[in-house]
């Protein structure tokens, strides 16, 4: 593994919300910049409201800067269409949001699934995949289950799964155990750096816990519209 190839980067993004009433304009990335190379783990710790989200958002191309760059694999997606986004963004970054969104209506195999079967790879090859991730998180005895049905650290797993279905360069995970208790959050946290060490997938992860940004390689706050290195 080439520890100087770089799969994700950010070149002074800019990003503001328009005001509410009677407030001033919300400037929440006034020219940030970003690196991330492969293979590592990097924690962004912020308070509340200070652009994390939103700037996962951007990375992610689920939502776009008011100016700057973004780089996936050196290639500059800025501009790109919303169909060749979600394109690329389908097979090159997994999400792990902080509230699971997982599909009610399908069950924890078919929610892990759902990514491979969009990008139109056979059911059998899904499914076969899908069942192996279900494995890897514990939760073979809960595949046919509604995500009503689960606790929340199983739709956790089940969404972390999800996440790694495509075998993505890069997790994007925002708050993905702000909700969980100690023993499923060490579940996900050692299921996510065994497969950095397995397969070289790239992490960036929001987090408010002391522990898993103590684990990482390097730790980043987001502070007045830019990042810094702790
Ligand atoms: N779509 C939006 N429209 C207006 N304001 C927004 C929008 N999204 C986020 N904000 C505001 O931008 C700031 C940063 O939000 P967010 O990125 O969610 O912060 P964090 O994740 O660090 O808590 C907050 O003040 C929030 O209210
Ligand atoms: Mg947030």
């Amino acid at each position: 593994m080439d520890a100087e190839k770089i799969v994700l980067e950010a070149k002074d993004l800019h990003k503001s919300f328009p005001a509410a009433q009677g407030r001033d304009e919300l400037h929440v990335l006034q020219g940030m910049d970003l690196s991330i190379s492969e293979g590592s783990v990097t924690s962004i710790i912020g308070s509340s409201g200070s652009g994390k989200s939103t700037l996962l958002h951007i990375l992610g191309g689920l939502d776009r800067p008011d100016s700057g760059d973004i780089y996936w694999d050196n290639e500059n997606i800025t501009d790109y269409s919303a169909d060749d986004m979600a394109e690329f963004r389908n097979s090159y970054i997994g999400f792990v949001f902080q509230f699971h969104h997982l599909l009610p209506e399908f069950s924890a195999l078919e929610n892990i699934a759902m990514p491979s079967l969009i990008a139109g790879k056979s059911s059998k090859e899904a499914f076969e995949r899908a069942n192996d991730l279900l494995k890897l998180f514990g939760i073979e005895n809960r595949k046919e289950h509604r995500p009503t049905q689960l606790s929340g650290g199983e739709q956790q797993r089940v969404s972390m799964a999800r996440a790694l279905m495509n075998e993505p360069r890069i997790i994007l995970a925002d708050e993905p155990t702000g909700n969980l208790d100690q023993s499923n959050t060490d579940i996900i946290l050692d299921q996510l750096f065994q497969l950095r060490e397995l397969t070289g997938v790239s992490v960036l992860l929001i987090t408010h816990e002391k522990e898993i940004a103590s684990r990482s390689d390097r730790i980043l706050e987001l502070k007045n519209g830019t990042l810094h290195s702790l």
